[in-house]
């Protein structure tokens, strides 16, 4: 799989999801639909952008018993995404009944990736409200270890975890990673932010960029210089 610039399409509707990649005349972003839009517009608007040829990371991190998961990647499956995902905190009996509900009769199936513990989770708030004691950074290497033993194709994670996840789960494993700003950007609500150049120095397959290129002045130009600067 070949390193990729995704646009998170953080769009509230189907006008204005479909306004933004109609300016995009010359080339076929890698898109990300969230549950935002997913929610509001339905499958209907998954197959539409499919139909103008993007590429679709379905963003909806299911966590549920594994019997649903499976029935529900399967519906997933069908809509003919490239990339799904899942939490990992479901269990490695749930991601495998997930690969098994998301691998079409022919046998091919969307990549499917781990959500390991949300960047928006503290240390503190995970020992206080989900009485997990161990370090977090720990506890991402083993959920990603988890997702690996399943069979997943790789992990949602910063930037700067690529390295080490690489390292615990081999270099095939892909890390999909958001928090990406252009040097001197505005970092917005992300925390730990990395450019595209030095995601690429650290080993990131896919980099998952919203508001640097969705509420640029010329989107496609700051596409094609997330493109530059992390595919080259
Ligand atoms: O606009 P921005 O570049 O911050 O968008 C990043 C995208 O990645 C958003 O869709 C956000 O929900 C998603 N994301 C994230 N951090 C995570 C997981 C997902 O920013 N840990």
């Amino acid at each position: 799989m070949n390193r990729d610039v995704i646009i998170a399409c953080d769009f509230a509707d189907r006008a204005s999801t479909l306004a933004f990649l109609d300016r995009f005349t010359e080339e076929k972003p890698f898109v990300k639909i969230g549950m935002e839009l997913f929610y509001a517009e339905g499958p209907e608007i998954v197959r539409e952008i499919k139909r103008r040829g993007h590429r679709i990371f379905l963003d909806l991190k299911l966590c549920d018993i594994p019997n649903t998961v499976m029935k529900a990647m399967a519906v997933l499956s069908r809509l003919d995404v490239d990339m799904v995902n899942l939490h990992a905190f479901g269990t490695v009996e749930m991601m495998r009944a997930a690969l098994k509900g998301l691998t079409r009769p022919d046998g091919t199936r969307p990549l499917l990736i781990a959500v390991t513990q949300l960047t928006s989770t503290s240390q503190e708030r995970m020992e206080r409200d989900l009485l997990i004691e161990k370090p977090l950074s720990e506890v991402v290497i083993h959920y990603a270890k988890c997702a690996r033993e399943a069979g997943l194709d790789g992990v949602v994670c910063s930037p700067l975890e690529a390295g080490v996840v690489h390292e615990a789960c081999g270099a095939d494993f892909l890390t999909v990673t958001p928090g990406v700003r252009f040097a001197g950007g505005d970092v917005g609500d992300q925390v730990r932010v990395t450019t595209p150049a030095r995601a690429r120095e650290i080993g990131s397959d896919f980099i998952v960029v919203g508001r640097p290129i969705t509420a640029a002045d010329d989107p496609v130009a700051a596409y094609r210089r997330a493109v530059k600067e992390f595919v080259g």
